[in-house]
């Protein structure tokens, strides 16, 4: 949308955090809800703290500070976040000088707001996304007077570069690229909590892949609402070329692509730059009735969707295929509900992740009338995982008896045997024994056994 560098500001001309010394020596701990902007927006609320003197505690109770970053994707994601926020009314009742603050999307949800305001007194502030900067001012205001703090959401906000990341793993970083969304689609929240689409300078995306690879990480993911609708001086294609130019033994992930912005130059540069680039795309189908896609206002057909498969598969045969659905929509009939399962058994995705429709306050879905019973919504879904799961152990048996290369991402003992977890470049999930793993290195594992959604090797 914009590389206009007036329009980004950086962090340390924002604050001066040596006058931010109100949490010195305290401890805060942070939850996190939902996608990985919010894992993303997590690592930088962390690193604020840190600047600010403060350390992070493992339990609630430890904490000085509270801060919970949550999601309003689905009504389900927005009770967990609420229900863990009742918890911490006895710790602030034990602790009077607790600090809870509300971050992330229902923090950007005036009705929300107002709700947290009448009925949770103990939440000193809530703090959308767009301005977690200004988390080193908002704690100065509720610590120095005890003042509860609302910051107000903004649609057009300006990107703030350099806040401080305190990043969860050394060798898998994310890299937010744009923010927000532009495409309304009518069942989702995220245009109305994540502001408009802005994107960050090349310049500074690239930068900070370099210093990342330098620093040893193996795994780059570029993130962004839709990552593919990048927009600076460069197109989303040249940005990922450029950083796949970048010397190193490290692979580049990316979330989450809009069909509608799939160009045959970011498939051109997924072929070419094949052992950097995951073979590996998640493209969100959401339906695969026409009538559905275009009440959901989601821009393409069902045949568009699958010359753009057809298209991908043509460039990398051997890319991996995930995808969202959401099942009862509005006015899904069978016979809607039947061309999604016609797109999963025709593209055979290697997982398929399937969403009951929720009605989100303020969209247009939500005022839609026809809604689909929560019955029927059950047995949809039921069968689409029947169907699902099979197709899903069909793509990973023939991987049984062959090496696969595998960034090692974690390890637990289990009955006394060390297993250890992993990720494939095309994402499958590998679980393995092995005598000399590191975490953070890749592997070779040879497979012994497939499941549904892992393999097994060693
Ligand atoms: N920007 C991404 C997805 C963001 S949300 C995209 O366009 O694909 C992740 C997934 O949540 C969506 O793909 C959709 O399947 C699901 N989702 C979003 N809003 C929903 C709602 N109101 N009810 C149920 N599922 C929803
Ligand atoms: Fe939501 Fe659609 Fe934007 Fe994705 S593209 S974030 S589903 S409005
Ligand atoms: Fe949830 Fe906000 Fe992400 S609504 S899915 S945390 S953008």
């Amino acid at each position: 949308m914009n590389s206009d560098l007036s329009k980004t500001q950086s962090f340390f001309e924002l604050y001066d955090l040596r006058r931010s010394d109100a949490l010195d020596g305290k401890r805060a701990h942070v939850v996190t809800f939902g996608c990985q902007q919010n894992e993303a927006d997590s690592e930088r609320l962390r690193g604020m703290l840190a600047t600010m003197g403060c350390s992070l505690a493992e339990r609630a109770e430890d904490a000085d500070v509270i801060l919970l970053n949550t999601c309003a994707i689905r009504e389900h994601a927005e009770m967990k976040a609420l229900s863990l926020l009742g918890r911490f009314k006895a710790l602030r009742k034990s602790n009077p000088e607790l600090i809870i603050g509300v971050l992330g999307c229902m923090a950007a949800e005036p009705r929300r707001v107002d709700m947290l305001k009448r009925d949770f007194h103990y939440v000193d502030f809530t703090l959308p996304p767009s301005e977690i900067h200004k988390l080193p001012a908002v704690i100065a205001e509720v610590v120095q007077n005890r003042k509860r703090t609302f910051v107000p959401y903004v649609s057009e906000p300006r990107i703030v570069e350099d806040i401080p990341v305190s990043r969860t793993s050394t060798f898998k970083s994310w890299v937010s690229v744009m923010y927000g969304c532009n495409n309304f689609c009518t069942y989702c929240i995220v245009p109305y909590v994540r502001g408009r689409e802005r994107s960050r300078d090349s310049a500074a995306v690239i930068k900070e892949c370099r210093e990342l690879v330098a620093a040893g990480t193996k795994e780059i993911t570029l993130l962004g609402q839709n990552v593919n609708s990048y927009s600076s001086d460069l197109t989303f294609a040249e940005l990922i070329s450029e950083i796949a130019r970048i010397e190193g033994d490290f692979i580049i992930r990316f979330m989450t692509s809009h069909p509608k912005d799939v160009s045959p130059e970011l498939i051109e540069a997924i072929r070419r730059y094949k052992g950097k680039i995951a073979p590996y795309f998640h493209l969100p189908l959401q339906s695969g009735s026409d009538k559905i896609l275009r009440s959901m206002n989601r821009t393409y057909t069902k045949e568009k969707y699958l010359e753009t498969v057809r298209a991908l598969r043509a460039a990398v045969p051997e890319i991996a295929l995930s995808t969202d659905v959401i099942i009862g929509f509005p006015e899904e009939e069978d016979g809607d509900f039947l061309e999604t399962l016609d797109v999963l058994s025709t593209v055979r995705f290697d997982m398929v992740y399937a969403f009951l429709y929720s009605p989100r306050n303020g969209t247009r879905a939500a005022l839609m009338e026809n809604r689909v019973e929560r019955s029927v919504m059950d047995a949809r879904m039921a069968r689409l995982i029947e169907m699902q799961n099979e197709i899903s152990l069909e793509c990973n048996l023939p991987f049984v008896g062959k090496r696969v290369r595998v960034l090692v991402e974690s390890s637990d003992e289990k009955d006394g045997v060390l297993v250890y977890t992993g990720r494939t470049p095309d994402a499958r999930l590998v679980h393995f024994k092995s005598c000399d793993a590191e975490l953070g290195e890749f592997a070779d594992v040879l497979i012994e056994r497939a499941g549904i959604s892992c393999l097994y090797g060693k």
